[in-house]
């Protein structure tokens, strides 16, 4: 049996990058066979067309079917895994709560159409931003589904943030491990390497070696680097992060159906840990295990990183109010 993977916003820069990996089996393996749904709006169709006339000519052993809709019902019909790229962008002169409307206008329905047509046991992956809320959103609206299947992707942040240790301690990033991202796929996530080790290591032991003020560094340098990436990514690129994107949501939906070896961060329904309000969808540290996301817990958070977490956090539960406010939840 083929796996069906509903990818919306499959005609944009990201459902371009993710299409053909998807088919050469980066994400589920050379085993798994793949059904590719690619949901657009009316505008997007014709590029979604013509991934599809591409994905044919690629000839992918892996890739049974391909089909174009720009209907929900027909899109998420039979969907095992659903990649929720397509979002509103910020539009000039838009307020935030006119972001948080719009994008309620997509992720609503969509979530809507997930319960009414996917397979039981569906996982989404949320990557239109603003992803969390995003998700918060379609898991609300998905009566019956456990939000537990819903969650936003936070895995480039944290490659992001293992590829600037990496860089700064002058270490392979395959000896990099344990740096999760808390809290909101923002400017106000809080990458932590507290608890991170470089080639088995506490990586701030390696920092201190490197660094006179490790705080300071951490506080000035490393945080907002990997907070405002994406906007350096636009600066130099001309235009917004896409393969390393694509990357990255493959990286999170694989490891949730395959497991993990170790930590790794995503977005994902809180139910307190932490302290995070229940119902949230927050990035922790996480596992996946047995096909389930489990956060890691236990974990000793210092003053600092306590007030970091709590600040994106408090970020997360205004945009939660803002949807209430819209009556969306
Ligand atoms: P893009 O503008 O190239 O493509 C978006 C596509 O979505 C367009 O083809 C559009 O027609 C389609 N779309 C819009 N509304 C839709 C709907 N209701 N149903 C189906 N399709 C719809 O944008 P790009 O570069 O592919 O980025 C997509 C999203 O990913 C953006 O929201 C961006 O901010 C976000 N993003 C998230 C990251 C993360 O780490 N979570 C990283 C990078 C981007």
């Amino acid at each position: 049996m083929a796996t069906t993977i509903t990818i919306t916003g499959a005609g944009g820069q990201i459902g371009y990058a993710l299409l053909f990996r998807i088919a050469a089996g980066d994400m589920l393996g050379p085993d798994e066979k793949v059904r590719l749904r690619l949901l657009e709006i009316p505008q997007g169709l014709g590029a979604a067309e013509g991934a599809a006339l591409e994905l044919q000519d690629g000839a992918f052993d892996l890739l049974e079917h391909v089909e174009v809709t720009d209907d929900a019902a027909t899109g998420f019909d039979g969907c095992d895994i659903a990649l929720l790229v397509g979002a509103r962008p910020r539009g000039p002169g838009m307020e935030r709560a006119d972001l948080l409307a719009a994008n309620a206008g997509i992720f609503g329905p969509q979530g809507r159409a997930i319960a009414e047509n996917a397979n039981p046991g569906v996982r989404v992956t949320v990557v239109g931003n603003p992803a969390n809320t995003n998700a918060l959103i379609a898991a609300a609206s998905a009566d019956g589904v456990p939000a537990e299947r819903f969650t936003a992707l936070t895995r480039l942040d944290e490659n992001r943030a293992r590829a600037q240790l990496s860089v700064a301690l002058g270490a392979p990033i395959t000896g990099i491990r344990r740096v999760p991202i808390w809290g909101n796929h923002s400017a106000t996530q809080f990458p932590d390497v507290t608890h991170a080790t470089v080639d088995g290591r506490p990586v701030l032991d390696a920092l201190a070696e490197r660094f006179d003020d490790v705080q300071g560094w951490l506080d000035q340098t490393f945080i907002p680097r990997v907070a405002k990436r994406g906007a350096e990514i636009i600066e130099v690129r001309g235009s917004s992060s896409v393969a390393s994107a694509a990357n990255a949501t493959i990286e999170h939906t694989r490891d949730w159906v395959r497991g993990t070896d170790d930590w790794t961060s995503a977005g994902v329904v809180s139910h307190g840990e932490y302290g995070v309000p229940e119902g949230l969808v927050s990035s922790f540290p996480v596992r996946a295990v047995d096909g389930e996301w489990r956060i890691v817990e236990g974990l000793e958070l210092s003053d600092w990183a306590r007030s970091r977490i709590d600040a994106s956090v408090a970020e997360l539960a205004c945009e939660r109010e803002a949807v209430r406010a819209l009556g969306v939840l």
